[in-house]
């Protein structure tokens, strides 16, 4: 008789606190023991000698089999939890996109129908609504306590765009029911103009999506978003920070107490704008809302995450193939669907350029990839920390192990990654979902099924 059903042995333990050599025990999916030395038996044993131990990766902001009207995402929640899984994510939250007129009941139901049964991982949903009349605000409250806790709205986008007064309505709502509203910051109308402008002038390629969303788009409604919050002091969370203008918004405003906090994604730390100078059309792969910046904002963006100016990294993972999806804009930019992968190097990529390249702590890239996520989203401490008595959620990563990645060893839905020949150091050997391994010598291992709807708390500010 075993006393573990799953042993890792001698790994180095990272939690936001600090970093310790230890053994953990785990027994029906939870952490039951962590010590020096565990000397009682475990059913499989992984040892984890010279490797880190990290929690289980959190990804707050994918976009599975996600609709833009003109194209569905590539990664299904099949393909894309496989794929977050074989990079050390083990928990992750999408969306329910209301369709305008849609019922919120009805939306929550189709996303469920869409996952239910085909999730690798555990999964969650934030909700999008994008009809606000008095039904919609009048439902937040049993929303936050069915486990829907943190709503997302756009400031952009024909189908999806909330007003002031709509958004502000949510807020106030939000608040008293002690849930989070997440914004995505960027003016409808600026871009419209800009969009109309670059038309009729013939700039067309993708070379110009970045002209058609400069960052003073996302100053503004990142500012505005803010100056909402403000005024009624309700929490909100700035998803996809892109540049220097926001986190001077959001900076300012977390000085003065207001309760703001915010994320980027790798491919603000690690691409710029050059990218959509590509040739034959190889820049669409990069366009993606709010744009890759100029490279002077990436220093910038790293400081934010090392000094709390923003809490969280997630990938808005929002894949579409470029042969096939990409091209259906290839005679406007703005018909180009919007999104890039990246659910499955999050953690490597934050790891080499962050932690290895000297820019965070380790327990800083715990927090920023699972810890904070955890917390603000209401998942702390069942998610997000090696502690006895949370799910077995962890990734055995090896420091060492030098990689080039390329499409080819990724298990991402499309045909590209953006991160396509970037040399880095440390990737994970083993992630455990819930007490089940299901990522181990490059392959998932898993059950597809197997990941769980999370009903979550509500969220804390941080
Ligand atoms: O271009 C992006 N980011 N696509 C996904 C949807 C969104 O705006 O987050
Ligand atoms: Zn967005
Ligand atoms: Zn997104």
């Amino acid at each position: 008789m075993n006393d573990f059903d799953l042993l890792v042995k001698g790994g180095m333990v990272v939690n936001e606190s600090g970093v310790l050599v230890r053994d953990i025990g785990i027994r029906h999916g939870k952490i039951a023991a962590i010590a020096d030395h565990i000397n009682e038996r475990g059913e499989q044993l992984i040892d984890a000698t010279g490797m880190y131990v990290f929690p289980g990766g959190i990804d707050v902001h994918t976009h599975l089999a996600a609709s833009v009207g003109s194209a569905v995402s590539s990664d299904d929640f099949t393909t894309g939890t496989i794929a977050a899984a074989c990079g050390g994510t083990t928990t992750i939250i999408d969306f329910v996109t209301q369709n305008r007129g849609q019922s919120l009941a009805e939306a929550i139901e189709d996303r469920h129908l869409q996952a239910r049964g085909r999730v690798a991982i555990d999964y969650s949903f934030h909700i999008s609504p994008t009809t606000i009349d008095d039904s919609t605000i009048a439902a937040i409250p049993s929303l936050i306590s069915d486990g829907y806790p943190s709503f997302k709205f756009y400031l952009t986008y024909d189908n999806l765009r909330v007003t002031d007064g709509e958004l502000l309505a949510a807020l106030v709502k939000t608040r008293d029911a002690g849930g989070l509203v997440c914004v995505h910051a960027e003016n409808y109308y600026m871009i419209d103009y800009l969009v109309k402008e670059l038309r009729a002038a013939g700039k067309t390629g993708p070379r110009y999506h970045p002209l058609s969303r400069p960052p003073l788009v996302e100053e503004e409604a990142t500012g505005r978003a803010i100056r909402l919050a403000r005024l009624v002091n309700a929490p909100i969370y700035i998803v996809h920070v892109t540049c220097q203008e926001s986190l001077d918004e959001i900076s300012r405003a977390r000085a003065n107490n207001v309760p703001v906090m915010g994320e980027t994604c790798p491919q603000y730390l690690l691409l710029s704008c050059d990218r959509y100078d590509e040739p034959d059309f190889q820049g669409a792969k990069y366009v993606l809302s709010p744009p890759l910046r100029p490279a002077k904002n990436q220093p910038l963006l790293w400081d934010g995450l090392a000094n709390d100016c923003l809490q969280v990294v997630s990938t808005d993972h929002c894949p579409f193939n470029f042969d096939g999806q990409k091209d259906i804009g290839k005679n406007f930019f703005s018909e180009i669907p919007n999104g890039v992968p990246g659910i499955e190097a999050r953690l490597i990529l934050l790891y080499y350029f962050g932690v290895y390249q000297k820019r965070l702590s380790i327990q800083r890239f715990v927090e920023l990839t699972a810890t904070n996520p955890a917390r603000i989203f209401g998942l702390y401490p069942q998610k997000g920390t090696i502690s006895s008595g949370s799910d077995a959620d962890l990734v055995v990563f090896d420091p060492e192990r030098e990689t080039t990645i390329t499409k080819g060893i990724l298990h991402e839905n499309v045909d590209y990654t953006p991160y396509e020949g970037m040399c880095v150091k440390g990737w994970p050997v083993v992630t455990i979902a819930r007490g089940r391994i299901v990522f181990q010598n490059g392959i998932f291992t898993g059950s597809v099924g197997s990941g769980a709807f999370l009903r979550r708390k509500k969220p804390a500010l941080l």
